[in-house]
């Protein structure tokens, strides 16, 4: 099993800087998540781990092993990519056994490998294409093959359902997760997308512009995000943010109302409120009061806009709700100010003081 360690690792390309004293420790096992905006550097952290690229300062270690210097084929690391890379010229069976022949492996255990890998990933049928005679989704598995004969110390994922459409991307993401479980695999996988972070990940590490902005399980970063770019990056529909201004200690004045707050060790500048926490109720009853401005109805959920003056936000409740809000409409908004989050004027997250734990 193959745990990896990152100790304060910086990178430039050509004098500008990605990344400054990253550091960060995988466990033998996890499945860990890079997620972030286009360009923050995902592609570039996994190229170091796997030697395409050079680290400017610190230290890889793979399985306790400093491999900082090492050259990509000593890491023991696959990498499957977003682009296939598959080779044209040869058949699905071919591409899978083509590192195990430049390994010079037994021809029998070449094949042994081959068929596993194809059995797990059920494109035994197709063996005997060519990449051109497949759909993306089984050029995609092809590729998750060729990585999978290596039994690499360890997974490098790079985006690789970019290029599936929606249907294919969500069966394909099922069966990265089940292969996950079967293996027992490290695997560090890269996505901008945060629903895959989300039901892929043990851990997510959220990243912006090089740094590393939080890292957590699903479930830590969305009940608990350490700063309002977390907030906003993680869920879908985003996180409502509201400017917010303190009238006295427990009173803060928002757009459309008032509220009383949680014991805070410091002034908020911004409460954050996630769309399904969000209420709608009468004008008069609710903590702030707004006007529909649209309703988007998704089935099982809907969404609805709401204009508070100053901002907008947006609530979600079931698509069955027999609540109308029709566009135009004074509503209320209820919601509990205990599951609140509360930033500072930087955007960090300010802990509410436990009752229970005081
Ligand atoms: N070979 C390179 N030379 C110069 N700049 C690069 C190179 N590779 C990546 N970059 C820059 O590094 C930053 C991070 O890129 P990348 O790791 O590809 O981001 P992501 O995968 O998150 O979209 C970008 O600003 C990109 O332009
Ligand atoms: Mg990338």
């Amino acid at each position: 099993m193959t745990g990896i360690v990152l100790d304060g690792i910086g990178k430039t390309f050509d004098g500008t800087r990605i990344f400054d004293d990253l550091s960060l420790s995988i466990r033998s096992g996890e499945l860990i998540v890079f997620v972030g905006p286009s360009g923050c550097g995902k592609s570039t952290l996994l190229r170091l781990i796997a030697g395409l690229e050079t680290a400017t300062e610190g230290r890889i270690e793979i399985d306790g092993r400093d491999v900082t210097q090492s050259e990509p084929h000593d890491r023991g690391l696959s990498m499957v990519f977003q682009s296939y890379a598959l080779y044209p010229h040869m058949t699905v069976q071919q591409n899978i056994a083509f590192a195990l022949h430049t390994e010079r492996l037994p021809r029998d255990e070449i094949s042994a490998r081959v068929a596993e890998a194809a059995r797990i990933l059920k494109i035994e049928p197709y063996l005997d294409r060519k990449p051109k005679a497949l759909s993306g989704g089984q050029r995609q598995r092809v590729a998750i093959g060729r990585a999978i004969v290596r039994e690499p110390k360890a997974f490098l994922f790079d985006e690789p359902l970019s290029n599936l459409d929606a249907a294919l991307r969500a069966d394909t993401r099922v069966e990265i997760a089940e292969l996950h479980k079967r293996l027992g695999a490290t695997m560090l996988y890269v996505t901008h997308d945060q629903v895959e972070a989300m039901t892929l990940a043990d851990r997510i590490v959220v990243l912006k512009a090089g740094r590393i902005m939080q890292i957590g399980t699903p479930h830590d970063l969305y009940t608990a995000p350490a700063n309002t770019f977390v907030a906003q990056f993680i869920g879908s529909p985003r996180m409502n943010l509201l400017p917010c201004e303190q009238m006295d200690s427990t009173r803060i004045r928002l757009p459309g109302g008032s509220i009383e707050i949680p014991s805070l060790p410091c002034r908020p500048a911004q409460i954050g409120i996630r769309p399904e926490d969000l209420n709608l109720v009468a004008p008069t009853e609710g903590r702030l009061r707004g006007q529909v401005v649209l309703t988007e109805y998704l089935g099982a959920d809907r969404c609805v806009h709401i204009d508070l003056g100053e901002v907008r936000v947006t609530l979600r409740d079931a698509g069955s709700s027999p609540k109308i809000a029709r566009d135009g409409e004074e509503v209320g908004l209820a919601f509990d100010p205990r599951r609140a989050h509360y930033f500072d004027a930087a955007g960090d997250a300010i802990n509410v003081i436990s009752v229970e734990a005081a």
